[in-house]
């Protein structure tokens, strides 16, 4: 791992600058760390006003003390720069710290997350007192790593950043003249003459210019990114060579995540799942996915920053977290590749927004909680199994998750305005990996596809410039591809391809996509297997929203559409391609139907999940490794217990027991060596 410790990261953001006049609680809060199991906190995150009460009048000496206490007392810091949140004396001199709306209305001072990017005098201020806590605690040995700013999101739309978009576009196109022909702008007579009449997207203004509103998008993750690089460059001109991370925000769709993760060293996440709005197994699915993504994004360790030991408090119902569930979610992090699991927060706070959040140490302020024993127990159990910190998620599998493309696609009218439902696929294709055990990683179009052995495309409606030749080249060498309807249908600034579609795919496939049928919310297809198909698929199932018609060329045909007009029409297609194979899935199949699919087409190109026997409902199983030893990590999110199928050959145990039913909520770790 990047930072400097050999043990899995236990503990939480922790904000003394609130209690600073009860140094009772702050002593007390050392002695509960201790007893949580906490080997870290995350200081100063939103401290900026008490470490910069005046304009250039600083006071981090209780940040200092309160660093060296944790240190003194086995407790590492993760330290915060403050830019999340900024004092009003700054808002109130320099109202251009503020952010502008789409509406182009400036902002009162109030929240947090809302400076703006561009401004030369937030970049200033951010610069100075960074480059402050990089002199007077970046060497200091407790601590381990930089939290940099909070959450980054939203958009300026002030006439600083107007003129850095202009610049960026200037940049991107070279002449207006390029930038008409990418943006297609002679479509209702928006050309433009010049990159200075270029305004960013409005709802008073433009919005129909899909290639604009792309490149705005793209535009703010590059304005963003150049911020936070600017925020560590005053880091490391401080002294401090510690690595640094950025909390990022599940599938946030405001940044692209994979171009903000080039800045920083370790990826960090706060997830919130809403543990029983459903299935507690599939909110697991969709929690392990975005673990997944999130490791993906560096392919490195990453860890959980934030989670909520109780409940939260702005989710529309506060629902407490079951016994075992704060438990199995610190120690799902770990299962998919994760460093740590911590939570927001430590000590509850006592007035204003969040008074009511949950924490590690609530109002009450003892030890003898519910959710205080969870924590502890949590933090017992990841000593216990911290030979796994160092150890890495290998996958066989890669799913394409392509920010462009999903801005893209969503923006685009047509062909189903009421939703298209994206998530969802990516999640039901997911689940038909992982029901078999498999890791899988969540790549984007400029990922390297060699050592992946399956590749899934769901939805892929942006092919960028070279993404095609690289999946052809995949398959040419034998992979395996998994992709879907409304793939291929786009280039890099979201003009379609000519000549048909999935766009440079279509030999490999053995089909050409010709219409797409959207269907109301109401309405369903069928997809029929064709008897004797190559995967013995034997069940009908149900498919909505989307259904593509496709002229097959030299594609074998599994499944066919069972009503409407194309009734007997191919919905589900196979075809060889060099040394692989290509699925062509052409609707939205139920869960079901990826399930039996996926695992079938596994069988079919010989990929082997974690253990041999099928995995029963209820059950992840993920896999770490190094380069002797492979851990396998089994976590029951069903009701009742069940039986753990175990891998081949010799095993140990190194948590749980490997012969007894794993409980509800239950984690066992094996391990095996290579
Ligand atoms: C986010 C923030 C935290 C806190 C939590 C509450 O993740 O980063 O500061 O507000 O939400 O759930
Ligand atoms: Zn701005």
């Amino acid at each position: 791992m990047d930072f400097k410790t050999e043990k899995l990261l236990h503990g939480g953001d922790y904000n003394p600058e609130q209690w600073l006049n009860r140094p009772d609680i702050l002593e007390k809060d050392i002695e509960m760390l201790k007893e949580a199991g906490c080997n870290v906190v995350s200081l100063g995150i939103f401290s900026w006003s008490t470490l910069e009460p005046e304009e250039g009048f600083y006071q981090t000496e209780w940040l200092e003390n309160i660093v060296n206490n944790l240190y003194e007392n086995g407790i590492y810091t993760i330290l915060a720069t403050p830019t999340g949140a900024r004092p009003k004396w700054m808002a109130d001199k320099y109202p251009e710290v503020l952010r502008v709306d789409e509406n182009r209305r400036r902002m009162l001072f109030g929240f947090r997350h809302n400076h703006c990017y561009t401004s030369p005098v937030y970049r200033e201020k951010t610069a100075k007192i960074n480059g402050l806590l990089s002199q007077r605690l970046g060497k200091h040995p407790g601590v381990i790593l930089w939290h940099v700013s909070n959450e980054y999101g939203g958009e300026c739309h002030c006439p600083l950043c107007q003129k850095a978009f202009r610049n960026w576009l200037r940049e991107k196109y070279g002449t207006i003249e390029n930038l008409n022909d990418k943006w297609c702008t002679t479509f209702w007579s928006h050309t433009y003459q010049s990159f200075d009449q270029i305004e960013s997207p409005s709802s008073i203004g433009e919005t129909q210019l899909h290639a604009l509103n792309l490149d705005w998008k793209r535009f703010v993750t590059h304005q963003t990114a150049d911020f936070l690089h600017h925020e560590i460059q005053a880091i490391r001109e401080g002294g401090s060579t510690l690595p640094t991370t950025a909390n990022l925000m599940y599938y946030y769709d405001g940044l692209d995540y994979f171009r903000l993760a080039k800045e920083i060293d370790v990826v960090s996440w706060d997830t919130y799942p809403t543990w029983h709005k459903e299935a507690v197994m599939e909110t697991a699915y969709d929690n392990g996915m975005c673990h997944d993504l999130m490791r993906s994004l560096k392919n490195k360790p990453f860890f959980q920053m934030e989670s909520c030991p109780g409940s939260t408090n702005w989710q529309g119902v506060s629902k407490l977290k079951k016994p075992g569930v704060l438990f199995s979610q610190s120690m799902q992090a770990i299962a998919h590749g994760g460093e740590g699991a911590l939570y927001f927060q430590i000590r509850q706070s006592r007035g204003a927004s969040e008074k009511f959040h949950g924490a590690v140490i609530d109002h009450y302020g003892g030890k003898d909680t519910r959710v205080f024993k969870e924590v502890a127990k949590t933090g017992q159990a990841l000593a216990q199994i911290s030979e796994l910190a160092g150890s890495r998620v290998v996958s066989k599998v890669a799913i394409l998750f392509d920010w462009s493309s999903r801005w893209a696609m969503e923006d685009s009218q047509g062909p189903r305005n009421k939703g298209l439902h994206y998530m969802e696929v990516l999640r039901k294709v997911y689940r038909g990996f992982r029901k078999k055990g498999l890791n899988v990683d969540l790549i984007d179009m400029e990922c390297n596809l060699s050592g992946y052995e399956i590749l899934a495309i769901p939805m892929g409606y942006m092919f960028k410039e070279g993404f095609a030749e690289k999946v052809r080249a995949f398959v040419e060498k034998g992979g395996t591809l998994i992709t879907t309807y409304w793939s291929g249908i786009a280039d890099d600034t979201d003009r379609c391809y000519l000549g048909g579609t999935p766009y440079g795919l279509m030999d490999v496939l053995g089909i050409r996509s010709e219409e797409i049928d959207g269907l109301y919310d109401w309405e369903e297809n069928q997809m029929v297997p064709v008897k004797d198909n190559e995967l013995g698929l034997s069940k009908t199932y149900t498919c909505k929203y989307l259904c593509d018609l496709v002229k097959v060329q030299t594609a074998r045909t599994l499944m066919t559409y069972g009503s409407d007009f194309y009734k007997g029409y191919p919905c589900l297609t196979v075809n060889e391609y060099g040394e692989g194979k290509a699925w062509y899935v052409a609707c939205d199949g139920e869960k079901e139907f990826y399930e039996d699919f996926i695992g079938r087409a596994l069988d079919d190109s010989h990929i082997a999940g974690a253990v041999k026997e099928e995995i029963p409902e209820g059950l992840e199983i993920t896999t770490r490794e190094t380069d002797s030893i492979r851990y396998y990590i089994y976590q029951n999110f069903g009701e009742s217990p069940v039986m753990p199928p175990l891998p081949d050959g010799e095993i140990q145990c190194i948590f749980g027991s490997a012969s007894e039913p794993l409980p509800s909520f239950g984690f066992l770790l094996l391990k095996s060596f290579k």
